[in-house]
Order: structure tokens, then sequence, then C-alpha cells
């Protein structure tokens, strides 16, 4: 007896060293990632060249990889909520057990942001449903006296005010993935992205910048036009004048949802808001949900840590509330809430933190869900009316990936897109063009906070150039953005500014040359497969090289070193880049290229070749709408032809 009290203590003690190893781990793991190097701009007042960086250098590639999906429990829920705001029991899954239930709304608690109470009991069974009578509610449901089920569910219950119809007015619809870089996006989300693009006809923004370290400050910044409103821990922002405020006075139903309590933007850095604020505002769900279980919240973030870095811990997914992906729980409230209002005005914002905050790679797994989000959006008709922006606050924040040249960058250029309704640009075709132009101009959220007020006050005829550069405020992003904009202009700080600049250098110069004429065979390349229609183009001069600077300096901290300082150092950016402008024979196309030297003394081509003169009927000949810009059609193509 006394020999298997000790083998079950020597037990249970491995058991306990191996927990804490696991632990010690997660927080190791957790440190590395929380290494930050201070880097600030060095020519923030000279004209901004956005940055063209490689997507899949190889100097970032080790950070990014396939995680498990994520495996949530299967076909447990018991209860579900109609369209008609009813909460029923599903027969489906009681198996004809007599089961009864019974749920409490989950109300916020007054001048809180961080607690809530459950109302009283309202009963229900298979053959008698009850309604919902508010947002969110947690189900008891009992069997022969025992609890067999505890959950909290969610809908949208409809206000019962007046809303304005959406007929003459355009509605914004915001759905952002926090911490998520331009170039994120592109490597995480190819399904979304691809769909963004071409079935959407998105307009993806390649220099839209952030105006300062985390949410918060942009966040205000396309939410109130000022990010530099003081506030301490005691604040409520109640008060700020957010920009969904002009659309309720205008009419609109408005929802704000934010995941991830603790970390939630108003909520991190103060008290967040005293009133709710929207009609519609998903934290009491989750405060709910982590009012469950209590040590949940810290105990995910550990598991998360783990999880990111492949190490499965039980079953389901950390990532997981009941049978969903806390993602997608997100997704559908806000698509109930699309459905709910189909015909009103709307102001919605969904922020996802959890997906993409800490650990980069997790974004890859909301990618089919992005993606059906925006199918239904598009198949739904949500899109006719509404003006759709899939953004980003910033680039990746805690993850290794920050300390490489190439994460320096992309932490600095949030991937920010914009999709508007069909009948939009049709009325304003001068907003499509000037869209078009500023996806290559330096931006900010100041901009966004511009672009929502003419969203909200129906303002969207042309403004005259020029009229809107006013201290601390942003240009609405439907008026042309100024080409020689400046980090100053456009009041990112210099520890915000990703902005190159460049030197002419002369074109007579090998390494040019070499790398023109290579750039022309590539192009002859592209066109091989049209080789009997497109001429062999040869290259006819370089008119302009450029020297690219990246500007970003290491600053050293102070005296106060800490240990990490010690045992990692920043990679510095040694690659050179150059910008090139030549012109080929026999189309005399103009074409413009940037290049990147890689270490083995090659050199790749960033981005796309660019077609900088027309080209008009040169390559008639063709289909291929990304091959026309290179092809110039045999003369012996067009004689067959006419
Ligand atoms: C119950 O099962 C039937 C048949 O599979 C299905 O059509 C129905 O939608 C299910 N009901 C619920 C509430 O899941
Ligand atoms: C459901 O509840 C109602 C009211 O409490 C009760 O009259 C009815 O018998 C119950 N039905 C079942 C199947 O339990
Ligand atoms: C932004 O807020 C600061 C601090 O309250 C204030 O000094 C400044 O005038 C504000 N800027 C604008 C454009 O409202
Ligand atoms: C030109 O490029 C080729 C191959 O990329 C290389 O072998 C050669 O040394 C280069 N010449 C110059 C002058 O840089
Ligand atoms: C191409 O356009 C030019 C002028 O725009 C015109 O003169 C010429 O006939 C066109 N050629 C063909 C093949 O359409």
């Amino acid at each position: 007896m006394r020999a298997l009290k000790i083998y079950y203590c020597t037990r249970r003690k491995k058991v306990l060293l191996l927990l804490c190893l696991v632990f010690l781990y997660g927080f190791k793991l957790h440190i590395e990632n929380g290494v930050q190097f201070n880097f600030i701009n060095i020519n923030s007042n000279e004209k901004c060249e956005i940055p063209k960086v490689n997507p899949f250098d190889e100097s970032i590639l080790p950070f990014f990889w396939q995680p498990n999906p994520i495996v949530c429990a299967k076909n447990t829920e018991l209860v579900y909520i109609d369209d008609d705001e009813m909460i029923h029991i599903n027969k489906n899954r009681t198996k004809g057990k007599h089961i009864e239930c019974y749920y409490q709304s989950v109300i916020r608690k007054q001048l809180s942001d961080d607690e809530i109470l459950f109302g009283t009991s309202v009963w229900f069974n298979v053959s008698r449903s009850a309604l919902m009578e508010s947002d969110f509610a947690k189900v008891v449901c009992v069997f022969e006296g025992k609890n067999i089920y505890e959950r909290l569910h969610y809908h949208i219950k409809k206000k019962q005010k007046y809303f304005k119809s959406d007929k003459d007015s355009f509605s914004v619809l915001i759905f952002g993935v926090d911490s998520m870089s331009r170039l994120a996006a592109i490597r995480e989300l190819p399904k979304t992205l691809t769909y963004l693009e071409q079935k959407l006809g998105a307009y993806v923004f390649n220099g839209y910048t952030k105006v300062g370290h985390n949410s918060y400050p942009n966040l205000m910044a396309f939410l109130t036009g000022n990010y530099s409103a003081p506030f301490n821990k005691k604040t409520f922002f109640d008060n700020q004048p957010f920009v969904w405020k002009k659309f309720s006075e205008r009419g609109a139903a408005t929802m704000y949802s934010e995941d991830y309590p603790r970390l939630s933007t108003f909520n991190y850095v103060a008290r967040g808001f005293n009133e709710s604020p929207g009609d519609h505002y998903l934290r009491p769900f989750y405060l709910g949900i982590n009012s469950e279980r209590i040590y949940q919240s810290i105990i995910t973030e550990i598991f998360m840590t783990l999880e990111n870095n492949d190490i499965a811990l039980g079953g389901t997914s950390a990532l997981c509330y009941g049978d969903s992906p806390k993602h997608v729980i997100q997704i559908d409230y806000f698509k109930r809430f699309l459905n709910k209002y189909k015909n009103n005005r709307k102001f919605a914002m969904s922020w996802l933190n959890e997906i993409g905050h800490e650990f980069s790679n997790f974004l890859k797994l909301g990618d089919a869900d992005f993606y059906n989000f925006l199918v239904f959006l598009k198949e739904g008709g949500h899109l006719k009316r509404s003006i759709l922006f899939f953004m980003s606050d910033h680039g990746t924040m805690i993850d290794r990936i920050r300390n490489t040249p190439i994460g320096r960058i992309e932490a600095k250029l949030p991937f920010f897109s914009i999709v508007l309704p069909t009948i939009l640009k049709k009325k304003y075709p001068h907003i499509d063009h000037n869209l078009q132009t500023n996806i290559n101009r330096l931006t900010s959220p100041l901009d966004l906070y511009k672009t929502f007020i003419d969203i909200a006050t129906n303002s969207y005829n042309p403004q005259p150039k020029g009229t809107e550069a006013i201290k601390n405020s942003g240009i609405s992003l439907f008026n042309e953005i100024p080409k020689d904009r400046t980090c100053t202009d456009a009041f990112i700080p210099e520890s915000s500014c990703a902005c190159y600049t460049s030197e002419a250098i002369p074109t007579n110069n090998a390494v040019i040359e070499n790398i023109t004429s290579s750039v022309v065979g590539t192009i002859n390349n592209y066109l091989k497969p049209h080789r009997s229609k497109c001429a062999v183009l040869i290259l006819k001069k370089i008119h302009q090289a450029k020297l690219i600077h990246s500007n970003l300096k290491h600053l050293e901290l102070g005296k106060k070193k800490a240990i990490w300082q010690y045992l990692y150092k920043p990679k510095l950016d040694k690659k050179q880049r150059y910008f090139i402008i030549f012109e080929v024979m026999p189309s005399e196309g103009i074409f413009e290229v940037t290049t990147e030297i890689t270490q083995t003394n090659n050199f790749i081509i960033l981005d796309k070749i660019i077609r900088a003169n027309r080209y008009g009927n040169q390559s008639v000949c063709i289909d291929d709408r990304d091959l026309k810009p290179y092809c110039y059609c045999k003369e012996t193509t067009l004689e067959v032809q006419s």
C-alpha cells in the first residue's frame, strides 16, 4: 500500500514537472516573440516611395508554416435561435429524452465595460420555445435533475427604434483583422485575396501606413480623426467623436464587435465604454464566456503559444468556443446583423484580434472563413449599398519576424482595401479613378476617417485639389492624394513611416545594364506562349536608374538595457534595390521595374514590371489581360487580322 502511495506520488510529481516544463517553454516562446527593437525613419520629410518588398523573402520564410486546422467540438449545440428571435431546443439532438432548458440574458452592468449580470431564468422545452430578450444568453439544460448543458448563445435582437432605409445613402462595413500586414495577407489569405480582387474588384492599398505603434492610435485615427486624444487608465471613451455617431445620427443601425476582451483596443489601454458603443455590441458575450471559466483566458494564451509551435494539447483547439472557432462566431454575428437590418442604413465594425494578434501563422486558419464571408456578402446582396473595408491596423507586432528587415517594413504597412458598390462607381467615375491612383500613394487611417465622413454626409462630388490639407487631418481617399506626399504631410510619425527614398545613379552602369537586359529577357519569357504573334523585344534605352534607400535606422535604447538586448540583435537591411525605367524596340514601350539584388548576386523583380506608356492597340492580337502591356503584335499577325 505504502509502495503504491510513493509510486503514485512520484508519478504525480513527474506529471507536475512535465506540466511545469511545458508552461515554462510556453513562456520562453512568449518572451522571444516579444523582443522588440526601435527603428525610426530618418527621412520622413522626403517624398515617399512606397516600399516594394518580397512577401516570400527567404529571411522570413522560416517563420511561416501550416498550423494544424482548428478542431472544435462537433454537433454539441443543444439549442438554436431562429430569425424570429425565438430560442428552441434542437430536437435532432435530444434523442427523444425529456430535456428542459432555461436561458438567462447576459446584461451589461452599468458604469462598466468589464462586468456582466445574468438575468432571470426563462424556461423552455421541446414543445414550448421562448422569445429572446437580448442579444446574448446563457443557456442551461437539465435532464433528470442534472445540468447537462451550459453554453452562451448569441443572435441579433432588432432594436425597437427608427432606422433609416439605405435607399439614398451608403453603409459602411468594416471587417478588420488585427496585426495583419499587407504582405501577411498575401502570404496567408490567398483564397480571400483572390476573391476580393478579382470578384469584388477591391482597391488594395500599397502605401496605407500606420500612425502609431499598436491598435489604439490607429483605430482612434480612423474612428475619430485624432490619434492624440489624452486618456488615462480610468478613461471611458464614450465622449470621443466616434464616426459611428455621425452615422447613428443619420438613422444608421450600428454594430461594434471586438473579440479577445482583455486585448480589446479601448479596454486594453483604459476602461472601454460606459454605454454600449453601438446598437449591437459583442463584448458582453465574450465576457460571459470568460466568466464561465475564470482562468480560461490566461490558459488559452499559453495553449495558443504551444499550438503556434505545433504542440497540440487536448482534442479541441484553444481557438474554439463550443462547436465553432471564435472568429466564425464573430463572422456569424456580423451576418446576422446584416440580415436583420438588410434594407437599413448601417455602420458595422467587426475587429478580430485573436486570430492574428499573437501569432501570424494562425491567420491562414481564417482564409476559408473570410472567403466564405465575402461570398455571403456578395451573393446576399449586402454590397449593393454598402462600402466594404477589409483591413487591419498594423502588421505583426510581437513575432520574431518583426526583427527582420522585411518584418520591420511590413509591420508599418497594414492590409487595407476598399470595395465600392457598382452603382457608386458608375455614378461617380472620378472616385474609381482616384482610388486607382491612391492605391500607390502614401495614405493613412486619418485619410480613412475623412472618407467615412464623406460617406456619412453623402459627399461624393469632386473636390478642388489642395483644399484639404488642414493640420492634423487627412484627405478623403475619394480625392486624389498628392504624388509627392511625405510622412510628415500625412501626419505619420517617423517611428511608423516605412517610406523609401531614392537617389538617381548613372544609367551606364554595368550592374544596371545587366539587370535591365535580364528584365527584357524576362518579358520575352512571359511572351513565349504567344511567340508566333508577339515580336521579340530588344532593349533600346535605359531612361533612368535609381538606388533605393530604406531609411530605417536602429535606435539604441539608453542605459536601461533589458537582458534580451544582449541576447538578441536586430538583423540589419543590407539589400541593394534599384528602380529602373527603360524602353524597348520595336514597341517603344516604356517600363518601370524595381529589383533587389539577392545573396547569390542574382536579382529578383519586386512586384510587377509596369508599362508606363500607352500600349493602345499594339497587342490586339492576344487576349491575355496580364500580357497585353508587354506584347507587340508582329506586322504579319495584324495583316492576317485585318
Ligand atoms: C434536424 O435534422 C433535419 C434533417 O437532417 C434538418 O433538416 C434540420 O435542419 C435539423 N434541425 C436543426 C434545428 O438542426
Ligand atoms: C413544456 O413546458 C410547458 C410549460 O411549462 C408544459 O406545459 C409542457 O408540458 C412542457 N412540455 C414538455 C414536452 O415537457
Ligand atoms: C487632437 O487631440 C489633441 C489632444 O486633445 C488636441 O490638442 C488636438 O487639437 C486634436 N486635433 C484635432 C485635429 O482635433
Ligand atoms: C551579369 O549577370 C550575370 C548573371 O546574372 C553575371 O554572371 C555577370 O557577372 C554579370 N555582369 C556584371 C557586369 O555584373
Ligand atoms: C491602331 O491605332 C492607330 C491609331 O490609334 C490606327 O491608326 C491603326 O489603324 C490601329 N491599328 C489597328 C490594327 O487597329
